[in-house]
């Protein structure tokens, strides 16, 4: 029986806004506007109709695979969204439960080789917001030109395409797949797991616990490491949630995200020094902080310990010529301490250190590895960072060298330093105090030569991004650097993944050798002279604050 496609107009549609650092971000109530998800879907659809249709794009396919976190609505959502897409000539697949991780989103449109996919989330924001971003058929998400022509698309959408979901089902233009086996498969070719399972049968007692968060994580998690790898894991938050843990003590709605603030037990477990390896991941399991008996590990510095022991994934292999060490220009370069060490490694290899714009995409879109400070560490075989694979290659390089988290940690940073790094923020809801901030940063090279605080603007200006394959420049706002005496260096962008307001990220490093100390007497200088620049300059926003206490701080308590 063909198809019953439906079409219905939309009488007043909406102005939709453009997607930024990671996909569409919205509050819930903003989502739910009548027929505002069937004019984003017939947006991307229309999208993915002009793309898939034109020649010279080999994955004319008309497949898309859709799926997400558990957050409220998307469960409905990825029906709704289905419907249009089939509605639109697509064949659909769906996640099981409608459930994925972002890098198994990721992994499974490249499986399929489909046209890209539909990912539900608002990561590590809470279940009040809600999120959809879009990856294209190599995996990676969509980049500027892709997300300007379905921002445009979407806000000229007049009516809508649908065919009911169970139709579409029986037909077979819907189908359904296990994202978690097909993730789990990777791994294990990755890792091997046979060889982890025998290296774990050699050690007795060795012990995990892990912080799910409610999220899309639990269902990866529990097939990983202990369906798979047999680990002795106690897994904490473990099932899906719609509240994604539902609201704190205050009435607040409790973030999914691994930092400080939101993984009480899990700090807990891991100060009892009882478990080899800990890790929590947030609600589409991109980002990760991995630890393990006390200590606590940053993604730059995880990252570099990775490198380091980058031949435990065949990296060499994966990449035959050029290996891409990437990270956001915002996030600790500790990699770039390494290159020299890198080239020793890989000598067949030509081998870049390189800085990009905040924003995975920017990372995936080269096609090879990376990090971002914001807790996430890529996955070299598909085009996402991924918390579930950053643990588990952490517990294969514990396996391997019978060291503790904290013995690796120490040797990445006696052989080539430490870059000390905190994140800050600056918010508000006032329009004029974001204007003013940003001329300030804009013009902020006329300041050079004062000192504030205790340390002298020694140069400023923006940092832009220069493509490094194509040597093009980027068409983007990338960030603001401050550079203070003494090494003390502050970049500062705005947020690009907030539901309201302003908020301007702020990003305090300086390398040292001495390693072994607590990080806020090193960042504290830097910290004091932003706000006295910023005092200095006339920003008299008052809600600034550091974020330290929040992220790993091995030397202290
Ligand atoms: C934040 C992080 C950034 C990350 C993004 C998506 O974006 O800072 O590193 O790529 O979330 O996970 P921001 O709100 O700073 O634009
Ligand atoms: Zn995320």
């Amino acid at each position: 029986m063909p198809l019953k496609i439906e079409t219905a107009r939309i009488e007043k549609p909406w102005s939709i806004g453009k997607m930024g650092t990671s996909g569409l971000r919205l509050v819930q109530e903003d989502y739910n506007r009548p027929l505002f998800l069937e004019q984003f879907a017939q947006g991307v659809a229309d999208y993915f109709v002009e793309l898939t249709n034109m020649k010279e794009v080999a994955e004319n396919n008309k497949t898309l695979i859709i799926g997400g976190d558990p957050r409220k609505g998307n469960a409905d959502r990825v029906r709704r969204i289905a419907e249009i897409m089939v509605g639109n000539g697509f064949r659909v697949i769906i996640a099981k439960d409608s459930l994925a991780s972002t890098p198994a989103m990721s992994h499974t449109i490249r499986e399929c080789k489909a046209a890209g996919g539909i990912i539900l989330t608002a990561s590590h924001n809470p279940f009040t917001d809600v999120g959809i971003k879009l990856n294209m058929s190599s995996g990676a998400p969509a980049l500027e030109e892709t997300v300007a022509r379905v921002h445009a698309m979407q806000n000229e959408v007049k009516s809508y395409s649908f065919v009911a979901f169970e139709s579409a089902l029986e037909a077979g233009q819907i189908e359904c797949i296990d994202c978690v086996k097909l993730y789990a498969d990777l791994l294990d070719e990755v890792l091997h797991f046979g060889a982890m399972r025998d290296a774990l049968a050699l050690r007795p007692g060795f012990a995990a616990a892990f912080d799910a968060m409610h999220g899309a994580a639990g269902p990866f998690a529990h097939e990983v490491f202990i369906n798979r790898l047999g680990l002795d894991a106690t897994i904490l938050r473990e099932e899906p949630r719609e509240d994604l843990g539902g609201l704190d003590a205050h009435g607040h709605p409790l973030h999914p995200e691994p930092d400080f603030d939101y993984i009480g037990e899990l700090i807990k477990l891991n100060a009892t020094g009882k478990y080899d390896i800990v890790a929590a991941w947030d609600s589409d399991v991109d980002r990760r902080l991995d630890g393990g008996k006390g200590f606590f590990i940053e993604s730059a510095d995880e990252f570099a310990l990775f490198s380091k022991y980058a031949e435990l994934i065949g990296v060499e292999k994966l990449f035959p010529h050029e290996i891409y060490f990437g990270r956001s220009t915002v996030t600790a370069g500790t990699i770039d301490l390494m290159q020299g060490y890198l080239e020793k490694k890989f000598p067949k290899h030509t081998v870049h250190a390189v800085e990009t714009p905040t924003g995975f995409k920017w990372i995936a879109e080269l096609g090879n590895w990376g990090v971002e400070e914001s807790n996430g560490v890529g996955n070299p075989y598909i085009r996402e960072k991924d918390g579930i694979f950053a643990t588990a290659f952490l517990l294969k390089i514990l396996l391997e060298t019978g060291k503790t988290v904290q013995e690796l940690m120490e040797g990445v940073w006696k052989e080539f330093g430490r870059v000390f790094f905190t994140r800050g923020e600056v918010s508000g809801s006032d329009e004029n105090e974001k204007t003013l901030l940003t001329s300030i940063l804009k013009d902020a090279a006329k300041y050079v030569g004062g000192t504030y605080s205790t340390l002298k603007l020694e140069k400023a200006g923006s940092w832009d991004y220069i493509h490094p394959k194509t040597k093009q420049a980027a068409d983007t706002a990338c960030a603001f650097f401050l550079q203070f005496s003494e090494g003390n260096t502050i970049k500062a962008r705005f947020s690009g993944t907030g539901s309201g307001g302003y908020t301007l990220r702020v990003y305090c490093t300086k390398y040292d050798t001495q390693f072994a100390r607590p990080k806020s007497p090193v960042t504290q200088p830097m910290k004091d002279a932003f706000d006295a620049f910023l005092a200095g300059a006339g920003f008299s926003g008052k809600s600034k604050k550091y974020t330290d206490a929040n992220q790993p701080d091995p030397y202290t308590g």
